[in-house]
């Protein structure tokens, strides 16, 4: 089969790998793709929220399947786009109909979501224009520190956690008087809960489901988890609190009320759901939805999927995951992104990158890569994330960080500590 892949970073050059190693795949095209993704398919010059060029593209060369990796075409609605067109409705698009995709591109909504369905998660109230002094009020009965989040995409930048009240109510002003534009016209406002994060995957056909591997991801610049965020500076998988039990937990309480809330609401939803959960003293709560899969966490993630991946897809498009396997490769994978110095703040693009050929033994994605003139170069603050597997986190950590001395780039830094805390 032919399959379109969307997207051009880390995420997708792994989910790249994995879809080109099924023997069902003939053939694999990413739109637009980066330097790496060359290495598992063609790359096809469009951006993945080109609805109209994306039409074009897969009738003209008889695209079976359309695999949707960033949130924002499915938040544009792309899914609908393919089911409302008449050329188009047959070819399955992997990723929720807009109104599914609520789950990630409005906080408000997925809050209202896991109420109605008794999922848990912070305490909530929602703001807005007209609520200003209600808002203002709520915040005073909160304890520090301040949790608030502009209701819509903010490109990972909409929530600020603020310690002090004086300066939680300005931000909150701020935020409803434009700070994030259209995105924080809503504010949702929430308690704040104290635990560690982790990321849980689930692919569904609408009423199945299977349980990917679980992640953690180091949103951090600095080691042990100091400075300022970024969208991830690498990954772990397993994750060693999410055990059995504490995964039954998360099944029984968050996954199956959402995907059977999902379908009682005739929310159109076949895709990868992310569940960004926290661990409060033994219990998993909701942080966040996305409807989409995370960053870094898919470059460990797929390494710990051992089924072809195409399979499980075409089951998610046909409505039969049940009858498919997912086996889990039972090492431990971890992934160290080697961003461009500088970033998440300013930072510089088009540096040569050398020694990518020389790894030996671990997988490197691209995230931020370009080439020019033949030469890749950087192309973005996060460039390169090298994957590796071991037979326990340390070991897969240590293998990455041997690997990724051989790879150079003017400015390179990295995190040497992913997956040390747990
Ligand atoms: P989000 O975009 O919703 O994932 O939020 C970004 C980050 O803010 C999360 O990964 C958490 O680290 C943190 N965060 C969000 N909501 C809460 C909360 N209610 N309590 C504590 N930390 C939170
Ligand atoms: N790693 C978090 C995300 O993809 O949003």
């Amino acid at each position: 089969m032919k399959i379109l892949l969307l997207g051009s970073g880390g995420r997708e050059h792994a989910l790249a790998w994995k879809i080109a190693q099924s023997p069902k795949v003939e053939k694999l095209f990413i739109a637009p793709g980066n330097a790496g993704t060359t290495n598992a398919g063609e790359n096809v010059n469009l951006k993945a929220d080109d609805f109209k060029g994306i039409k074009d593209f897969v009738i003209t060369n008889s695209v079976d399947m359309v695999v949707v990796g960033p949130e924002d075409p499915l938040v544009k609605g792309i899914y609908d786009f393919f089911k409302a067109d008449s050329q188009l409705k047959d070819i399955p698009v992997i990723g929720p109909s807009k109104a599914g995709a609520q789950l990630e591109g409005s906080k408000d909504f997925a809050k209202g979501f896991m109420m109605r369905h008794g999922i848990p998660t912070a305490a909530y109230k929602s703001f807005n224009g007209t609520t200003i002094n209600e808002g203002l009020a709520f915040l005073e009965t909160l304890q520090p520190p301040y949790v608030l989040k502009a209701d819509g995409l903010c490109a990972g930048k909409g929530v600020l956690i603020i310690d002090n009240l004086d300066e939680a109510k300005k931000e909150f002003k701020d935020m409803l008087d434009g700070m994030f534009g259209n995105a924080s016209a809503t504010v949702v406002i929430e308690q704040f809960l104290s635990g560690i994060e982790c990321s849980v995957f689930v692919l569904t056909d609408g009423s199945h489901y299977k349980i990917l591997p679980e992640a953690k991801d180091y949103k951090r610049i600095g080691e042990h988890d100091t400075g300022l965020n970024t969208g991830g500076m690498g990954s772990v998988s397993p994750v060693s609190f999410a055990d059995k039990e504490w995964m039954e937990k998360v099944e029984n309480r968050i996954i199956r009320p959402t995907v059977e809330g999902l379908a009682a609401e005739g929310l159109d939803y076949k895709g990868f759901i992310f569940f960004g959960l926290i661990n409060v003293d033994g219990d998993p709560y909701v942080i966040e939805y996305n409807c989409r899969m995370g960053d870094p966490e898919t470059e460990t993630v797929m390494l710990r999927i051992k089924s072809d991946l195409v399979e499980l897809l075409e089951g998610v498009a046909e409505g039969n995951l049940d009858e498919k396997v997912l086996e889990k490769d039972p090492r431990a994978a971890v992934c160290v992104m080697l961003v461009s110095g500088g970033y998440p703040q300013a930072y510089g693009k088009g540096y040569p990158i050398t020694g990518i050929e020389d790894v030996e033994g671990s997988i490197v994605f691209h995230a931020g890569t370009a080439l020019k003139d033949g030469q890749v170069v950087t192309n973005g603050g996060r460039v390169i994330a090298v994957s590796s597997y071991g037979k326990d986190k340390a070991e897969a950590l240590a293998k990455s960080m041997k690997e990724q001395q051989k790879i150079q780039f003017e400015k390179k830094y990295f995190r040497s500590d992913i997956g040390q805390d747990l």
